[in-house]
């Protein structure tokens, strides 16, 4: 395996709950959206008999490059580096059933990715301010950030970030890219930190902002919307879905589709209603709003981390 692969580890969190709660057939297909480091994948094929399938996705090429070694020779498993956004496509292409039985999510990004400084996503580390999870596509963040306008900037600092002090980050970043480009994390980071009132955080001031030009880059609202959606039309009956958040914004999307699909709202009795409109198409199973002590101690990063699961009625 090469050093990229290697070096770091992923501890995959709510490993069991999130395995437990898909409920696994010995003869089912499933997928994991997320392989990451292959933590839940290898999970699921440990609950597989002969028959079953396990389709794992990433567009990060340092998974793809771990998974093709890590089981290589197990005929249950193949990996398509792809957005898993195109979860329809890659179902109907790489099944036989055209649907399947479990979907697990395990949203933001792996260990491997953050500790990596050449990949430009942790403001502790300092490295080119890129931020890619597909190092194929071509926008990186010091691309986005160079280019933008401050309402660009402002408006995904404080819609992906939640951050307050978005207007005054955004206006600094214009002004120091005019005279010399932001081009690395420490950078960034220094910025953010000498314009933040000083005391005022817990967290490092550069943690909201790093997380919304992450999920920016990374187009992960709209890539979460999608594989929502289109989760619908592959789930088999009693299929289930399970998705793991790491912060509010993710968190409140999920639940907000778990809820809307679990409980249509009903017309009114004068008007015509569709055929199927009213009709539940999932079922709420269970949501767990925090990791166990023990997991905590051993991954700090599971601190924000919940899991809703849903069934396909
Ligand atoms: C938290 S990690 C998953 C860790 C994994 N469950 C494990 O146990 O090793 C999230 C992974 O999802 C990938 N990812 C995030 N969004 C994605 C998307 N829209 N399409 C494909 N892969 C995505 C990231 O590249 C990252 O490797």
């Amino acid at each position: 395996m090469s050093s990229t692969t290697s070096t770091f580890f992923h501890s995959p969190v709510f490993l069991n709950e999130s395995i437990d709660n898909l409920g696994i057939k010995e003869d089912g297909v499933y997928v994991d959206c997320t392989y990451g480091r292959g933590g839940h994948s290898k999970k699921i094929l440990s609950k597989l008999g002969d028959k079953g399938r396990l389709l794992s996705l990433d567009k990060d090429l340092e998974a793809e490059e771990h998974a093709k070694k890590a089981f290589i020779n197990d005929k249950r498993f193949k990996f398509i580096r792809a957005n898993f956004s195109k979860i329809n496509e890659i179902v109907e292409k790489n099944t036989y059933t055209g649907g399947v039985d479990g979907i697990l999510i395990d949203l933001g990004v792996s260990s491997p990715q953050l500790d990596n400084a050449s990949r430009g996503f942790s403001f502790l580390k300092n490295g080119p301010l890129d931020m890619r999870m597909d190092q194929t596509q071509k926008l990186t963040a010091e691309d986005w950030i160079s280019n933008s306008d401050y309402n660009e900037l402002k408006s995904v600092i404080k819609n992906y970030g939640d951050e307050k002090y978005a207007s005054k980050i955004a206006r600094k970043i214009i002004e120091k890219n005019t005279t010399k480009k932001i081009r690395s994390t420490s950078e960034l980071q220094i910025l953010i930190e000498e314009i933040y009132p000083k005391g005022k955080s817990k967290k490092n001031p550069a943690t909201k902002t790093f997380q919304a030009i992450r999920i920016h880059i990374n187009d992960e609202i709209n890539e979460l919307k999608k594989i929502l959606e289109n989760s619908l039309n592959i789930l088999h009956k009693e299929g289930r879905i399970v998705v793991i958040t790491f912060h509010s914004l993710e968190d409140r999307i999920v639940k907000k589709f778990f809820k809307e699909n679990s409980n249509p709202l009903r017309l009114l009795s004068n008007v015509p209603i569709p055929k199927d409109y009213d009709r539940p198409k999932l079922k709420e199973l269970v949501t767990i709003k925090k990791v166990t002590e023990q997991e905590y101690e051993k991954n700090p990063r599971s601190r924000s981390a919940k899991l809703r699961v849903a069934e396909r009625i």
